[in-house]
């Protein structure tokens, strides 16, 4: 017996004396592990008689607790200490001064969506994402174009090959499909904006096989075509940062909203200059509706007690006209020296406090 508590101290010992992980690891395999001095012990148990090995057994078993229960107590000190140490690596003087961002320039795409999302992020819009590559049935039949469509023929759609459960699969052509994405998942009331890739087969210097939008969801149970106009209204201000821009609602058509609207906002082209602001011309911006009561019931939301409001706008359109960027395809050519001149540094992040280009 006296050597068992002498090997229990040893043992005991050497875990206090173990400074790091490995050297634990080793203490534990010396004292636990198949071939460590406790199981040597254990071993010779078979030896003894019957009294001596239930006494002798019961000591052992004590050691091999107090053992385990000293090892699994330093590692918590251990994990603590390799923590704190980290921490301590790992602190940061907050109060430095920026560096200098001599190079690396924030995207007008980037830009622009991070001014839509602070804008309507302040009316109460939540960000909302949904997959580029879609099923058909999203991207088409919930949102009430149905296969024969013609509305089909002008997205110009990209397929891809094979059938999935819910039909083929395509390039999303409209960021519209998150709208049935967050009406199936969620219960309304709900206000989401859902920025994004959308993609058509089109090409030229006003269209661009990849492009951005933003879409809006509002569904609530008293939502009306005056909160969408408000809406609207109010967003195109801001964005352009222009109090009294003229905005207008042109009856439009879309399969998803009844009835649809195109927005449009002033400009001129006095003496061959082009401005957004008052004037004899309007520019169209984005497309608009109440939610059409079909696409509310294709997602199981009964159409009696909801109604909502949608829009669509394109972020490389409302981009050009704000940072007077004439070709669309200049967006995608990763020109180090149009990003020079078109981009916004790193920090200048826009709020509704700071200001959408501080
Ligand atoms: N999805 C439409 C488009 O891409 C825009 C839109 C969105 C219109 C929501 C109405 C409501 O043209």
């Amino acid at each position: 017996m006296a050597d068992i508590d002498q090997l229990k101290a040893e043992l005991l010992a050497s875990v206090e004396a173990a400074s790091s992980l490995a050297a634990l690891e080793d203490v534990r395999v010396h004292a636990l592990g198949k071939k460590g001095a406790i199981t040597e012990q254990m071993k010779g148990l078979g030896a003894l008689s019957a009294d001596e090995r239930k006494s002798v057994g019961q000591a052992l078993n004590s050691v091999k607790d107090a053992v385990a229960a000293a090892i699994e107590a330093k590692l918590a000190i251990m994990a603590d200490a390799e923590l704190n140490a980290k921490l301590l690596a790992e602190k940061i003087d907050v109060t430095l001064p920026q560096r200098p961002e001599a190079d690396g320039f924030v995207h007008p795409i980037s830009q622009t969506i991070e001014e839509v999302v602070a804008i309507l992020g302040e009316m109460g819009f939540g960000v909302a994402e949904g997959p580029e590559i879609e099923d058909d049935w999203y991207n088409f039949t919930a949102l009430n174009i149905p296969e024969d469509h013609p509305a089909r023929q002008e997205h110009d759609t990209f397929y891809l090959p094979g059938v999935g459960d819910k039909g083929r699969k395509v390039l999303r052509t409209h960021t519209s499909p998150v709208q049935i994405r967050t009406l199936l998942k969620s219960k309304p009331p709900l206000r989401i904006i859902a920025p994004g890739r959308t993609y058509r087969c089109d090409y030229d210097a006003t269209h661009s096989p990849m492009f951005h939008q933003v879409e809006g969801l509002v569904v609530d149970k008293t939502v009306h075509m005056g909160h969408l106009k408000g809406t609207l209204i109010e967003f195109c201000r801001a964005y352009f940062g222009l109090d009294d821009l003229p905005v207008r609602f042109r009856p439009s058509y879309f399969p998803f909203t009844e009835p649809s609207a195109e927005v449009d906002i002033g400009c001129t082209r006095a003496g061959g200059e082009f401005k957004i602001g008052h004037g004899d011309s309007w520019l169209e911006i984005l497309g608009c509706g109440m939610v059409n009561p079909k696409v509310l019931e294709n997602c199981g939301i009964d159409s009696t007690e909801y109604q909502g409001f949608a829009f669509g706008v394109g972020i490389e359109r409302i981009a050009m006209l704000k940072y007077g960027i004439p070709d669309l395809r200049t967006f995608y050519e990763s020109d180090l020296r149009w990003l020079r001149h078109y981009g916004f540094k790193a920090l200048d992040v826009p709020s509704m406090v700071g200001g959408l280009n501080p």
